[in-house]
């Protein structure tokens, strides 16, 4: 077994094309933040360690890198990409394989790919490959310069000549070198005169001068490499993402009525025979059961937990929430940090009111119960097993529905049932 190698991202970019106040890698494409994405790839593809450089400033990027067990190496100027890695050499001193260099920005990539890649570096024998593709779309990106056939460099669009730009093979920006040569390297490479930036991309020419072959592997796809530099770019990421997402959910065995409609976010988990309507959006972290039926026009938002069975209609939108098996929830509702047992039936236009102007407040639903229409349940509150409340009831907060009683009217009151005709 050869050693895997170490992972490096580059993420201390100023993302100046966003045009945003939140640094670049953390924007979100299907719900998940650029920069996990790579991480996540990184380490699906069986890398074990993983650095990541960020800028002096980016404490939010360091709190989601905590959070995902990587490490970090500062880099405190942005001076460009081959500088960025310069930045590592300390960290990967005791680094003696190779080393997978990626940008933050390339969150389409898959693990398989990166495998591949690993895989055709080792079989071809050589000390530096690039992950290139083929496009049509190569504007933006580095173009890769070859002389029959073999590699000679990689030309930033700035620099390129209008032929250069007919290039159709572009850089990924995605590499495996050999750790100790390429620190060896990129030491002799000046930086661009234009940018005052030390380019990355021009340590292929020095590594080709000094003997070393350099290899590309293609990937199959473009879109798997696409870079999100911009805005639109970030829309094309979310979707090629979530797309990917929808297909993963109907080989298992989820009918997707109308995929283009349909947002899921990436690792959303879907029991088998569960139908997804039209216009419906599942974010992040959200497990629903076998069987069910979503949408259309449903938004199930973070930590929600649909058990099997369970119908959400239009115009539901749950949030950290856990609903229980065969519970109805059919229109018009918002449940919001509450807890819904079995077989509950919540009738159209129940709300629960879980915000009290500082806290959120929680609710729970116990088995069997049946919510009239438009019911204001003011949490914190429980309603008991096969309790039920009347339509436009408002239960209020800290005065729980004992099992098996009926409330109603505003503030709900207990019904108590009297025997027509018998005395107060
Ligand atoms: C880069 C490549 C280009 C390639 C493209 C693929 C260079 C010079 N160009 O261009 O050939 O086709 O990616 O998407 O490498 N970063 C730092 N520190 C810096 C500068 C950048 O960490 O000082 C990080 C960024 O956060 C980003 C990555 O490096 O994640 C790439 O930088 P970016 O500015 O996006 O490079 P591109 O212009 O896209
Ligand atoms: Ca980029």
């Amino acid at each position: 077994m050869m050693r895997m190698p170490a992972a490096l991202i580059l993420a201390a970019g100023r993302g100046e094309r966003m045009n945003s106040d939140v640094p670049k890698v953390l924007h979100e494409a299907a719900g998940v933040p650029l920069l996990e994405h790579v991480i996540s790839t990184v380490r699906e593809a069986g890398i074990q360690r993983i650095y990541v450089v960020v800028g002096r400033n980016a404490s939010k990027v360091r709190s989601l890198l905590t959070l995902n067990g990587v490490k970090t190496v500062v880099q405190k100027q942005q001076l460009g990409t081959g500088h960025a890695v310069l930045q590592a050499e300390r960290a990967l001193k005791d680094h003696s394989g190779d080393l997978l260099v990626l940008p933050a920005d390339a969150p389409c990539l898959r693990a398989e790919t990166v495998r591949e890649f690993i895989r055709s570096h080792r079989n071809r024998r050589v000390r530096a490959s690039i992950l290139t593709a083929l496009t049509n779309h190569s504007k933006g990106y580095g173009r890769i310069l070859r002389r029959s056939g073999q590699i000679q460099g990689i030309r930033e669009e700035l620099e390129a000549s209008p032929a250069e730009r007919d290039v159709a093979e572009i850089n990924s920006g995605i590499y495996l070198f050999d750790t100790k040569l390429l620190f060896r390297k990129l030491r002799e490479v000046k930086r661009n005169p234009r940018k005052k930036e030390r380019y990355l991309t021009d340590v292929i020419e020095v590594l080709v001068h000094s003997g070393n072959r350099v290899r590309a592997h293609r990937v199959r796809n473009g879109q798997e490499v696409l870079g999100v530099n911009t805005r639109s770019q970030l829309s094309m990421a979310h979707q090629i993402i979530g797309q990917r997402e929808l297909e993963r959910h109907s080989r298992n065995g989820v009918t997707i009525q109308n995929p283009s409609q349909t947002f899921v976010a990436k690792g959303v988990r879907i029991g088998r025979d569960t139908i997804i309507f039209p216009f419906t959006w599942i974010g992040p972290g959200v497990v629903i059961g076998r069987n069910c039926e979503i949408g259309p026009f449903a938004k199930l938002k973070a930590r929600v937990r649909v058990g099997n069975g369970v119908t959400v209609g239009s115009f539901v939108e749950l949030v950290r929430s856990e609903i229980g098996e065969r519970t109805c929830i059919k229109h018009l509702s918002y449940l919001g940090d509450t807890k819904v047992g079995r077989k509950v039936n919540i009738g159209a236009g129940t709300i629960t009111a879980n915000f009290d102007g500082k806290r959120k407040h929680r609710t729970v639903i116990q088995d069997g119960a049946l919510i009239g229409s438009n019911t204001v349940l003011v949490a914190p509150v429980t309603i008991g097993r096969k309790a039920k409340t009347g339509a436009g009831a408002v239960v209020v907060a800290r005065h729980p529905v004992p099992s098996g009683k009926t409330v109603v009217g505003v503030p709900a009151r207990i019904m108590t049932t009297k025997k027509r005709g018998s005395k107060g």
